[in-house]
This record gives structure tokens, sequence and C-alpha cells, in this order.
């Protein structure tokens, strides 16, 4: 199969930032704990007409925009979200309308929570292959405010809502290697509509915690080792963005150069399956990216999926 490379990047958050400082004034926490046990000092969340189609739509434009490619040339739209507008149709159909893409391409979401994009961008790499077009849209979209129990502390203060969207280039030369998996897990979870219990996020932190650092050490290690790279040959580890915690004990586990692991968490809080693409649009806007970097992506989440990519920025990459 040919690889991905990244062309360009994408994002888009709510208007209204909630800090830490908010939440202390409807429940019983501090921006000292919250900051001091997450790296989260502030998020994102919904008001309004403020949709989960609106930010999708708008991070995926700016991503086709700033890669200088027309709807013509897009082969597949996969949209990664477990908190779409609608149960169904998917959130990649909606985003298709509102962008106008045409009618010939495979268009569909997937829901792997804070995995979603690492999953998203494989099967957009499986539908590129059958396509005459070279590019693919991947965006993660999320408003998990709508699901937060706000008499929960211990889950309430960790998510926010927010879209980051990928232009990635089919190409049969570029450094390519992926690893993805699930185990089959309950510990951190939305209840359905249907089963009658609160529609809102539970958590085992505890639980979630240890299976996110071996997730990621685990994921890592693949990439390593299927590539033969190290860290030195790698320039950025974007990992989902749920803790600074989890990624300090993995450095610190790995002995790995903490400087190269990228962290935004303290502004947006966990966006769930748009926080890897939305941090690679952070880095594209701080000027982090460049033509040519080796970029290692990592995610973990609910179900517990888990996974990730080494890829490289195209030699044509729209760096901001
Ligand atoms: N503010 C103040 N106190 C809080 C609090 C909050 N927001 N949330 C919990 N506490 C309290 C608890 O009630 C408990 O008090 P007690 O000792 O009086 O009972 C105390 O803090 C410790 O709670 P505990 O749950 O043991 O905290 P912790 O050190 O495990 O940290 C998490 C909780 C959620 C931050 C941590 O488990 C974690 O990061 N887990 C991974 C979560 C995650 O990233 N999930 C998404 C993955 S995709």
């Amino acid at each position: 199969m040919e690889s991905l490379e990244l062309i360009a990047t994408g994002g888009a958050v709510p208007k209204h930032p909630v800090h830490n400082n908010d939440l202390a004034k409807i429940m019983d926490t501090s921006d000292e704990w919250i900051f001091s046990r997450t790296g989260i000092h502030s998020r994102y969340f919904c008001e309004g007409d403020e949709t989960v189609t609106a930010l999708a739509a708008e991070a995926a434009r700016q991503a086709m925009e700033r890669a200088g490619i027309t709807s013509d040339e897009v082969g597949c739209l996969v949209a990664a979200t477990c908190s779409g507008d609608y149960a169904t149709p998917a959130e990649s159909c909606l985003v298709q309308r509102a962008l106008g893409l045409p009618d010939d391409i495979p268009v569909t979401d997937v829901n792997a929570a804070c995995s979603g994009f690492i999953y998203a961008a494989e099967v957009a790499r499986g539908f590129l292959q059958e396509s005459e077009k070279p590019y693919a849209l991947v965006v993660g979209a999320e408003q998990i405010s709508r699901f937060l129990d706000m008499t929960d502390r211990s889950t309430a203060v960790l998510f926010g809502d927010g879209a980051g969207a990928a232009v990635f280039r089919r190409t049969p030369a570029s450094l390519y290697h992926h690893v993805l998996g699930a185990a089959g897990g309950l510990e951190i979870n939305v209840p359905g509509a249907a089963s009658g219990k609160p529609e809102k996020v539970s958590m085992d932190g505890k639980a979630v915690f240890r299976f996110a650092t071996r997730a990621m050490r685990r994921s890592i290690e693949s990439l390593m080792e299927q590539s033969g790279k190290t860290f030195d040959d790698v320039d950025w580890v974007i990992c989902h963005q749920a803790n600074s915690r989890i990624i300090d004990h993995v450095v610190r586990r790995m002995n790995a150069p903490a400087e190269k692991f990228f962290e935004d968490m303290d502004r947006f809080g966990n966006t769930s399956g748009a926080s890897v693409p939305l941090a690679l649009n952070d880095m594209n806007e701080q000027h982090l990216l460049s033509p040519g970097q080796t970029l290692l992506l990592i995610g973990f989440g609910s179900g517990l999926t888990w996974g990730g990519l080494m890829l490289k920025c195209a030699p044509d990459f729209r760096a901001e």
C-alpha cells in the first residue's frame, strides 16, 4: 500500500474559553488541583449555535485552502468523532455538505474516541489506494462538553471542544508506518440513549491512566521497531493531549527527549478525536512544522483503543 504524507493542517475552536477558575465557580475544584494533575488551565465549550459540524467544516476548509487544492482533488473524507451532531448521518457527510464536496468519493466517520484521528488516517489511506484522486481530507471534531456531568469533578475538568483537520497526499515513497489496537474495555464510556442511563462521561481515572501510559509506550516502540528509527530520527511526537502527567510518565520511562513531545492541553484540554489534528495545527501556527520533518502521532482512548503513525511532512508541506 502507498504511504501518506502531510500537506496542510487546519483547526477551529469555539469562541469562548472556559478557564479552570470558571469551573471552580460551579464545582469544588481549583486551578491548582486541575493544572497540577493534568497540565490543563483552560478549554473551550460550544455555546449557542456552535456545533461539531461548524467547527469541523471550518477546520477542513482551512486545511484545504492552505493545501491549495480544489474539491475535485479530494479522494475521500474521513471524520474522527464520538460526539457528532447527528447519530446519523455521519459527521463527515455533514462536513461534505458544508464544503460542497463531490458525491463520487467515500465519506465516512470513525469512532475510535481519542485514537480516532490515527484510525481515520488509516481508513483514508485505504480509500486512496483505489482512488484516482491524490488527496485525503481527515478531520477530528468533538463537542464532548455535551456529555460532561458537571457534578463529577474528576471528569468534567478534563475535556474540551474543538476540531482539527489535515490534508494528506498518497505517495509511493515516503516513510510511513502504523500500529493500531483495541482492548475492548469500558473504563471510559458514555452510555447510549437506549441504555436508560445518563449520557454522560464516566471514567475509572486510575485505570485509564495506567492503560494510557502502556498504550503510548507500545505504540512508540512498535513504530520505532518497524522503521528502525530512534528518537534521534524523529522531529516531533504529537500525542493525544489528555494529560501532561501521562506524557511525563512515558518520557521518563522511555528516557525520551521531552522537548520533542508537543503539549497544548493547557489551552485546549482533552478534545478527544480532535486533539491530535488540533495539536498538529497549533504546531503549524507556531511555525514548528516544516517540510521533510518526521512525525510520530500517538492516540489512546475509549474502547480502549490505541495506535500511532510515523509519517513525514511532505517536501511541499504548507508551513505557516
Ligand atoms: N478538583 C479537586 N479535587 C478533585 C478533583 C477536582 N477536579 N477531582 C478529583 N478530586 C479529588 C478526589 O475527590 C479525591 O479526593 P479524596 O482523596 O478526598 O477522595 C482526590 O482528588 C484524589 O482523587 P483521585 O481520583 O485519586 O485523583 P488522581 O490523582 O487519580 O487524579 C485524574 C485524577 C483523573 C486526574 C487521573 O486519574 C488521570 O489523569 N487519569 C487519566 C484520565 C485521562 O486522561 N482520561 C482520558 C484518556 S483519553
